[in-house]
C-alpha cells in the first residue's frame, strides 16, 4: 500500500473493485448486514457499500489499519458503512454479533494457516442461518498453483513471512465443512484470482 495525501491507497483495490462487485451484487441482493474481515485501506468497503446501498457494511481489521479506514469512510459520507472494529481472526473473542454475510479480500494468503483455521473455527457463530462467507484472492487447487505468476507471488510471500502463502481450496473446504458451511460456488476472476463462496447450513 502507498499513501496518497492522507488516505492510504491500494492500486489493486481500484483495479479489482468492479469485478468483485459484479459477483457480489447477486450474492448479496437479499442480504442486509455484511462483516468485512481485513478491510485494509477501506477502499473496498466504501465502494461496495456505495454500490449496494441496501447493505449495512461493518469494516474490521487489525488496529494499525483503522485510521486509514476511518478516513475513507469519512470522505465517502456514506451512512451504511460502520467504523472499523478490531478483529484479529486469531483472537479468542469475536464480536458478539451475527451477519448475513462475511466478506474478505486478499487476506487468506497474508494469514498463517493457524489464522485461517481460527477464522473457520469462529465463522459459523458469526453468520446467521443461510449466511454467506465470500473470499476473494488467489488459491491453489489440488496442491497446484493456477499460474506461474501465482507461484512467484507465493514464493515472494513466503520469503517475507514463511507462515503466509496461497492456501489450498481443498484444505479450506475441509475447514468450512467441519464448521458447518456448504461450498456454494467458485468464480474465476481476472489475474488468476477466484471468489469462493460458502453458505452456512
Ligand atoms: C493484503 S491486505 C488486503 C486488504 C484489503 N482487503 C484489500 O483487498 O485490499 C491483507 C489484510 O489482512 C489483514 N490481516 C492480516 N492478518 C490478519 C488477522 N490475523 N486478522 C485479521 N486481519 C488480518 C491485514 O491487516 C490486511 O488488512
Amino acid at each position: 500500500m502507498q499513501n496518497t495525501a492522507a488516505k492510504p491507497y491500494a492500486p489493486s483495490s481500484e483495479e479489482n473493485k468492479e469485478v468483485i462487485l459484479k459477483v457480489l451484487s447477486p450474492l448479496f441482493a437479499n442480504k442486509h448486514s455484511v462483516l468485512e474481515i481485513g478491510s485494509g485501506t477501506g477502499q473496498h468497503a466504501v465502494y461496495l457499500a456505495q454500490q449496494m446501498p441496501h447493505l449495512q457494511w461493518q469494516t474490521s481489521d487489525l488496529p494499525e489499519n483503522h485510521d486509514g479506514i476511518r478516513l475513507w469512510i469519512k470522505d465517502s459520507g456514506l451512512q451504511n458503512v460502520a467504523e472499523p472494529i478490531e478483529l484479529n481472526v486469531s483472537a479468542r473473542q469475536w464480536p458478539n454479533c451475527q451477519y448475513d454475510a462475511i466478506f474478505t479480500a486478499n487476506s487468506f494468503h497474508i494469514m498463517s494457516q493457524e489464522n485461517v483455521s481460527d477464522l473457520f473455527a469462529h465463522i459459523a457463530q458469526q453468520l446467521k442461518p443461510q449466511g454467506l462467507l465470500v473470499v476473494y484472492g488467489p488459491f491453489n487447487f489440488k496442491g497446484e498453483f493456477t499460474s506461474p505468476s501465482n507461484q512467484q507471488f507465493d514464493a515472494f510471500l513466503k520469503n517475507r513471512d514463511p507462515k503466509s502463502g496461497i492456501k489450498d481450496f481443498e484444505w479450506l473446504n475441509e475447514l468450512a465443512t467441519v464448521a458447518g458451511l456448504m461450498f456454494k460456488q467458485d468464480f474465476a476472476m481476472p489475474q488468476n484470482n477466484r471468489i469462493l463462496c460458502w453458505q452456512k447450513l
